[in-house]
């Protein structure tokens, strides 16, 4: 079986790792931006190109002879990577273009909730006039909007009010600079909670869930600093989350099955792939932050590190609509994920200077993101570096590992000492707790 992985970040590391633990023994062949050093080793042939042409990247699969792909990243499923891989008789993990709208476009899916009568956003308006927007801006109120461009802008999209932006002037400009690329704006009412990504597998028709992950966007500590792609992550044993109840495990659980039905029905077409909800935790109960169609990045390693089954079957079952929960289990174990990002990150980043690794005890549970190899030698090309996979019965020993294994990476770089401590994760328990008590 000769699998192709389109993709070379973490998350691509994480999937190859997957894949190579398969006893089916596949093939493993990968198209990539860089060349990763560790999905390198596990491959038999590796393209190094612009992953976003999507007939270069089809042109390989043919003359691989490729029986499955997995996209990993968004932005050549948003280009309809899998129309094109499919028309070619290709079965592809990752929806088609029309059903990548769901993350491709913040107000095409804020529109299918509404439409679908799905209970999950919050106020919302999409404007392409400047004044509209101000008026809905002002209507909200000061510290109580998000603004967001409607297209993908690599995680530089959002801005939140009292974070990001501190007066309606700001705002304003921020939303003239999107009207300026031509986007769309989509307004919302800024939600306060606690944050959670639920991924699923999906054959078009079963949604098969993972486990819970909390990913920590801010590039500090305390969750001060940028918005970056993901500093660290963590999921707990029982594959719930410490902050949530049975019900918001339910809601989540509905709202994708949902979303699911109406995707469907709304173009007539399967969706096969992962459905990634990310949500928040309110007083008034689970809302929708956005979708991805895609594995997450982090999120990926900590499920991946701890799936029992074999991911190829998985892979399998996925494109020829046959999923089911016997095929999906996941090992109950607590995992804590740490990215050492360079200096500087995500604003000005350090760039193309040498990291070791040679200290660190466990190289299996690393995953490299924009590393680069040279002359046997590793350097950093200026996004998330690498991460370190910490894995145990408690978060708490999960985030020792992690943390102690961090430390022994050297170079230029900087990580989130906080991500899945005991005393972050009681902080993230205590605010759940303050939230739902105002609401009696
Ligand atoms: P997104 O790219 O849509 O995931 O947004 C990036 C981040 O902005 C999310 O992880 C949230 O922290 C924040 N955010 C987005 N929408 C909202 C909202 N309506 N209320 C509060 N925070 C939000
Ligand atoms: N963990 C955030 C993302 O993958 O978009």
């Amino acid at each position: 079986m000769n699998i192709l992985i389109i993709g070379s970040g973490a998350r691509e590391h994480a999937i190859a790792k997957a894949l190579h633990r398969s006893p089916q023994a596949p093939k493993i062949f990968c198209c990539g931006t860089s060349k990763n050093p560790g999905i390198k080793p596990l491959t038999e042939n590796y393209w190094v190109g612009d992953i976003g042409r999507i007939d270069e990247v089809r042109t390989k699969a043919k003359e691989w002879n490729i029986n499955i792909a997995i996209i990993g990243p968004e932005a050549p499923l948003e280009k309809g990577l899998a129309d094109v891989l499919w028309q070619n008789s290709i079965p592809t993990i990752g929806p088609k273009q029309k059903l990548a709208q769901l993350e491709s476009s913040k107000s095409f899916t804020r529109d299918l909730l509404t439409k679908y009568k799905i209970n999950a956003s919050p106020l919302y308006g999409v404007f392409d006039d400047l004044l509209l927007a101000k008026r809905f801006i002002t209507d909200l109120g000061e510290n109580n909007y998000v603004i967001k461009a409607d297209g993908l802008m690599s995680g530089k999209g959002v801005k939140v009010a009292g974070d990001h932006l501190h007066s309606f002037e700001e705002a304003f400009q921020f939303c003239s600079e999107i009207l300026a690329h031509q986007s769309k704006i989509v307004i919302e009412e800024k939600l306060i909670g606690q944050e959670f990504s639920l991924l699923c597998f999906c054959d078009g028709n079963s949604l098969i869930p993972m486990p819970l992950v909390q990913d920590h966007k801010r590039a500090f500590v305390n969750d001060e600093g940028p918005n970056t792609g993901g500093m660290g992550s963590y999921s707990d044993r029982d594959h719930s989350l410490p902050f949530l109840t049975e019900k918001d495990l339910h809601e989540a659980t509905r709202i994708n099955e949902a979303v699911l039905d109406a995707l469907t029905f709304e173009f007539r077409e399967p969706y096969i792939g992962i459905l990634y909800g990310s949500f928040i935790a309110t007083k008034n109960g689970v809302r929708l932050i956005e979708y991805n169609a895609r594995f997450g990045d982090p999120e990926a390693l900590n499920v991946l590190s701890i799936l029992e089954s074999d991911f190829l079957a998985i892979c399998e079952a996925m494109v020829m609509g046959r999923l089911s929960r016997n095929l999906v289990s996941f090992e109950n174990f607590a995992t804590v994920c740490k990215y050492a990002v360079p200096n500087g990150y995500p604003d000005h980043p350090e760039k193309n200077f040498e990291i070791d690794i040679s200290a660190v005890h466990n190289k299996n549970n690393l995953y490299f993101g924009a590393v680069d190899e040279r002359n046997g030698k590793l350097y950093a090309t200026g996004s998330r570096t690498i991460a370190v996979v910490g894995i145990a019965d408690t978060i708490m020993d999960a985030e020792q590992i992690a943390e102690t294994e961090i430390q022994r990476i050297k170079g230029q770089l900087f990580h989130r000492k906080d991500i899945g401590t005991n005393e972050l994760i009681k902080k993230r328990i205590q605010h759940m707790q303050d939230l739902r008590a105002c609401n009696v």
